[in-house]
């Protein structure tokens, strides 16, 4: 999630670090905070808000004169957006100071233990404790100290440090979040990406995973995560500053698209236990939620209303509890059947939007229990459902969503498993089972992500064609619509997604020679079903791109183009079926011209009903 800068060299550092910050705005976040490293120890000044927040206040504090310090952009996952915060986070004694991009897994744990021993927390965030196990290990050798702070965290990090007695100096590391060094002449930088180092070099070198990096005004040392020095390659940056902050993608769409394994397995890594069993008890939904209710009710606008229909397929077959699903601006006028035996699913990656917030007071007025799957924290959403569970997704700059999406489809899965241990509808192996394969999801996603080359050849192919279908059975419908929904709004293609074996009942007769029908077939058990149908478009002059997970021999009587995806459960396919249909509505996009990350009439968070 957001960033990391730091500066050391001769130059005042504030400039740099302001500059820095500035060019990973793109990344969002909520508030920022920059400590600097003074002859009277270190000064850290931070913010909730924008960066010229930031800038105005410490503008107020008079001549800073620094050459070495780290900054911060938060994009808040543990505490509410605000000064006290926002990063960085100092220990006790003042001594050290610390960035942290990304999520530390145990962070309860760990702060219960330092309470014990005597620690005060200043704010609410998972990072603080990183700073405190720092100041607790550091005596003097600061790569030591990183080292030993590092074996007790879980979950994903970067991490920026600076010390009041090591002028001059920073130290960091990185797990499952980026981190790259700026190589300098006589300066060096740190940062989360690329464009935050080129005020003053396009040298740098990317730090590797568990590698921890001192970096001083004349050199910068690389260890191992186990302290053996290591050698590294210093790269030459060759695009320029727009392309970079997409890190080198022509879009923001792309990237997010790129970035699914991650939003995924942020998701659910710490919501799967050791056992492999669901885990959603910190955020207070166990299986009492799910023990005596009546109907789920999943309520939610566009893309998420279509991922909580993906999820109504794993409730009701894994769970056999009847979930109905409803868009929320008709939810919340349809005088909805719903009450305190009920439980109500909203679905919000912005949390903002006003429909769905309307729905949710709804559901809460009439007595039913509410859930809030919500990816920007503290958003309205968030602070008014029973209980929310984050999507830890990151910021989504695109207008159309891809890698909140799924996320929140992983989140509808551990829901569907842990109603499904509560109602006694699976057996505790088979839930094992399924949540393994949610565990290996994330890698199946890297894998499914290799789809997107066929895909651009297919839509390089078909985008003068302002027509298109979807078809699929069953989980694959669900995709469908969401891949409909993506071809409209990116491309502004017309589309229609429909139920295989609905098109006979009358949208047929649009299809004609060379109509693209795009295909899903990601359930065996509906695969003769679905090739059947596939079947009857194809003789009337279709041009069929088939995406499936099946091993089936394939003739030119059931399509033109076949693009293969992994095998999973089947309610899980809509994780990765949905990757060749965004990559298509992409490139379809891309082909057409159109403004992708802003596509015409649309906006990011819908607030007006
Ligand atoms: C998705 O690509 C769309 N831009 C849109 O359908 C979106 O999913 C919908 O407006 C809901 O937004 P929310 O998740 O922020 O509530
Ligand atoms: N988890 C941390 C927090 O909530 C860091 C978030 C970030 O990456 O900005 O403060």
């Amino acid at each position: 999630m957001c960033g990391i800068v730091g500066f050391t060299g001769k130059q005042q550092a504030v400039p740099v670090l302001l500059q820095g910050l500035t060019t990973l705005e793109y990344r969002g976040y909520d508030s920022a905070g920059v400590t600097l490293q003074t002859n009277n120890g270190i000064q850290t000044i931070k913010s909730l808000g924008r960066i010229a927040v930031l800038e105005e206040k410490i503008g107020t504090m008079g001549e800073i004169d620094a050459v070495c310090g780290i900054g911060h952009t938060r994009w808040a996952t543990h505490g509410a957006p605000s000064d006290r915060n926002s990063h960085p986070h100092e220990s006790m004694d003042g001594r050290i100071a610390l960035v942290h991009n990304g999520i530390i897994e145990n962070y309860l744990e760990l702060r219960n233990q330092l309470i014990a021993e005597g620690v005060v927390f200043k704010s609410d965030t998972d990072s603080e404790v990183v700073a405190h196990l720092f100041a607790k290990h550091y005596k003097g050798d600061n790569v030591q100290a990183m080292m030993d702070t590092c074996r007790e965290l879980r979950g994903s990090y970067a991490l920026a440090v600076i010390t009041s007695d090591r002028l001059g100096e920073m130290i960091c590391t990185r797990h499952d979040n980026p981190l790259i060094v700026g190589v300098g002449e006589g300066e060096n930088m740190i940062a989360s990406d690329i464009p935050a180092i080129m005020s003053i070099t396009k040298n740098f070198m990317v730090v590797g995973d568990g590698e921890i990096v001192r970096v001083r005004p004349e050199g910068v040392e690389v260890f191992s995560a186990e302290g053996q020095p290591v050698e590294k390659e210093i790269q030459t940056v060759t695009w320029d500053i727009q392309g970079a902050q997409k890190g080198g993608y022509d879009h923001f769409m792309i990237k997010e698209i790129m970035e699914q394994p991650k939003a995924v397995k942020d998701t659910v890594s710490s919501r799967i236990t050791d056992e492999d069993m669901p885990y959603l008890m910190d955020e207070g939904v166990g299986e009492e939620v799910f023990k005596n209710i009546r109907n789920v009710h999943i309520v939610a606008c566009g893309s998420a209303y279509y991922a909580g229909m993906a999820g109504k397929v794993a409730f009701e077959r894994l769970a056999r509890i009847p979930v109905l699903g409803n868009v929320a601006s008709e939810f919340r006028y349809s005088d909805p059947i719903i009450d305190k035996d009920d439980l109500c699913i909203v679905i919000s990656q912005s949390g903002e939007t006003a429909d769905t917030l309307a729905a949710l007071r709804e559901a809460k007025a009439r007595g039913a229990k509410t859930v809030a799957i919500v990816n920007v924290l503290a958003s309205s959403a968030a602070r008014e459902a029973d209980h929310v569970i984050y999507t830890w997704a990151g910021p989504e700059i695109a207008v159309a969503t891809t890698k909140a999406y799924s996320a929140q489809l992983s989140v509808m899965y551990l829901l569907a498993l842990t109603a499904a241990k509560a109602r006694g509808t699976l057996s505790d192996e088979e839930i094992r089972t399924y949540c393994r394969a949610l565990r290996d999801l994330p890698a199946q996603i890297e894998q499914t992500l290799a789809t997107a080359e066929a895909m651009k050849d297919l839509a390089q192919l078909y985008h003068e064609r302002n027509d298109s279908f979807f078809i699929g059975r069953g989980i694959d419908y669900m995709t469908c619509q969401e891949a409909s929904l993506k071809l409209k709004e990116i491309a502004y293609v017309h589309s229609e997604a429909y139920a295989g074996g609905e098109l006979k009942h009358g949208p047929i007769s649009l299809i004609e020679d060379g109509t693209p029908v795009i295909a899903l077939d990601c359930d065996p058990a509906l695969h003769e079903k679905q090739i059947s149908n596939i079947k009857s478009v194809k003789a009337r002059g279709a041009k069929v791109i088939l995406i499936t997970n099946g091993d089936f021999e394939i003739d030119e009587t059931m399509c033109d183009h076949v693009v293969k995806i992994p095998a999973c459960p089947y309610f899980m396919a809509a994780s990765l079926a949905i990757l060749p249909v965004q990559f298509y509505a992409y490139y379809v996009g891309v082909f057409r011209g159109c403004d992708i990350d802003k596509p015409r009439n649309l906006a990011k968070s819908v607030t007006v009903e």
